[in-house]
């Protein structure tokens, strides 16, 4: 089938190559035409792992371009995808501006029936909205032209966007017509996943309620980590305890220094703001949000405990992406600890595998080390944030013989405990046990 993407940043491009490889023709849309040229030259302009490789695959089998000219590929193709930025507005919503102004170019342009698709993050009613925007543009310049608007989020995680866009657990398309519902089916027939279908905005709704309860296993997990570091329980077994009950499951129940990245924050504040607009409280999210934005606090309040006053102390920090495997910083929690280390006076020692260069930018005053051994270097504290298996699997009886002190605070409770105090260090976790 011709298929159309609009927006080719981290959810437009993945859609693109995944859509390609499943057999499609498909041509990806960017406003701005060197970086649709970049793309063209099968160049992405983020890491994400695997997906270079078959961009390059599938522009080399003739299944996949780059354009930017939208009008052209809009009216080529029989299903238009919007996967266009939706960031946070100051008060928390979504702002839909490149939503409404690809709505409004869909109208101007198609001339005949078109299934447009929404993979954006948007709030309920968005797609009500859009197919008004494409009518008014069609009835402006006199046209009769058959549409149709399907929402079908994606539920990729960076670091695993392939495999998910390939094998997801599910496929949700909300479809008002039977038409739109036969396309999708097509569009979607080599995937072997459970499809659910709903109306448009049951579809709306499923992808903000996913990710926002995801968001709320972590935040109940780490508000637990309090406890246990109060009462002397260890969370990673407790919540190794509790995810065997089938009901519960383990994932997403790991304790640390609090989620971040463009998704949980953004959209658990555009949830709360469709909740308020809406004349609703989501009490319990916000308590979510609560905790997320205290986390590092209470992570650092613990380094103070046993550091004492951090002026003039060499700490090291170790992992600054919101996560392993990419290069992604945007809302990482090690901004928020860099930031505090600074503020208190600390010399820090920084390194990272893939996100040093986004994260000088923001904070410059930062020494970044060439590799973790040379950020360790004297360090009187090590505090490992994000928990890149390079960084986990270090010779951690090496460093020790670099530190200053051997304190490390694993802020994600992902090196071994034992080892570790075998080793020498002073080991402390998120949510295991007393402080001694
Ligand atoms: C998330 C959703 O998983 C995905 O379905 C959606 O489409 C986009 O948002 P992503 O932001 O790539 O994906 O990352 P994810 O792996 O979900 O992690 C989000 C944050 O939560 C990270 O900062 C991670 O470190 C943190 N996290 C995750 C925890 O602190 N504990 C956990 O148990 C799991």
């Amino acid at each position: 089938m011709k298929v159309c993407v609009i927006g080719t940043g981290y959810v437009g491009a993945t859609t693109s190559v995944t859509l390609a490889a499943l057999g499609h023709d498909v041509v990806g849309v960017d406003a701005d035409p060197r970086k649709a040229e970049l793309l063209g030259r099968g160049t992405l302009p983020f890491f994400e792992s695997g997906l270079e490789d078959l961009l390059r695959e599938m522009i080399a089998a003739g299944r996949l371009r780059f354009t930017g000219n939208g009008s052209q590929a809009i009216r080529d193709c029989e299903v238009v995808f919007t996967a266009v930025g939706t960031p946070s507005a100051p008060d928390g919503s979504a702002d839909l501006t490149a939503v409404w102004e690809v709505a409004r170019q869909i109208g101007r342009t198609i001339t005949d029936y078109t299934v447009v698709v929404n993979k954006s993050t948007v709030p309920v009613g968005t797609g009500e909205r859009v197919e008004e925007i494409v009518l008014q543009e069609l009835q402006g310049r006199g046209a009769d032209v058959p549409f149709d608007v399907v929402s079908n989020p994606e539920f990729l995680r960076e670091g695993k966007a392939l495999e998910d866009a390939l094998h997801p657990d599910r496929v949700v398309i909300g479809a008002a017509s039977q038409r739109a519902r036969e396309v999708m089916a097509r569009l979607y027939a080599d995937v072997v996943a459970p499809v659910l279908w709903t109306t448009v905005r049951d579809a709306e709704m499923i992808k903000y309620a996913s990710n926002a309860f995801l968001a709320t296993k972590i935040s109940f997990v780490n508000e637990l980590a309090r406890l246990c570091e109060r009462t002397g329980a260890d969370i990673a077994q407790v919540a190794r305890g509790m995810g065997m009950d089938g009901r519960i499951g383990q994932a997403f129940l790991q304790a640390g220094v609090g989620y971040g990245g463009s998704c949980f924050p953004k959209d658990v504040d555009a949830l709360l703001h469709l909740a308020r607009v809406n004349g609703e409280r989501l009490g319990l999210l916000e308590s979510v949000a609560e905790v997320n934005r205290t986390q590092t606090g209470w992570y650092l309040e613990k380094v103070r405990r046993v550091l004492g006053d951090l002026a003039g102390k060499r700490v090291a920090v170790l992992g600054l992406t919101f996560k392993p495997g990419t290069d992604d910083i945007r809302e990482a929690p090690a901004l928020r600890i860099l930031a505090a280390l600074l503020d208190e006076g600390a010399q820090v020692c920084a390194y990272d595998p893939q996100g040093m260069a986004a994260v000088r930018k923001l904070v410059p005053s930062v020494v970044y080390a060439s590799d973790a051994y040379a950020a360790m270097e004297r360090a009187e504290a090590v505090l490992l944030v994000t928990e890149w298996q390079e960084l986990v699997e270090l010779d951690w009886q090496r460093a020790f013989g670099q530190v200053k002190e051997g304190i490390v605070f694993d802020g994600r409770n992902a090196l071994d405990a034992d080892k570790m105090t075998a080793a020498g260090w002073r080991y402390y976790g998120v949510g295991k046990g007393r402080l001694r």
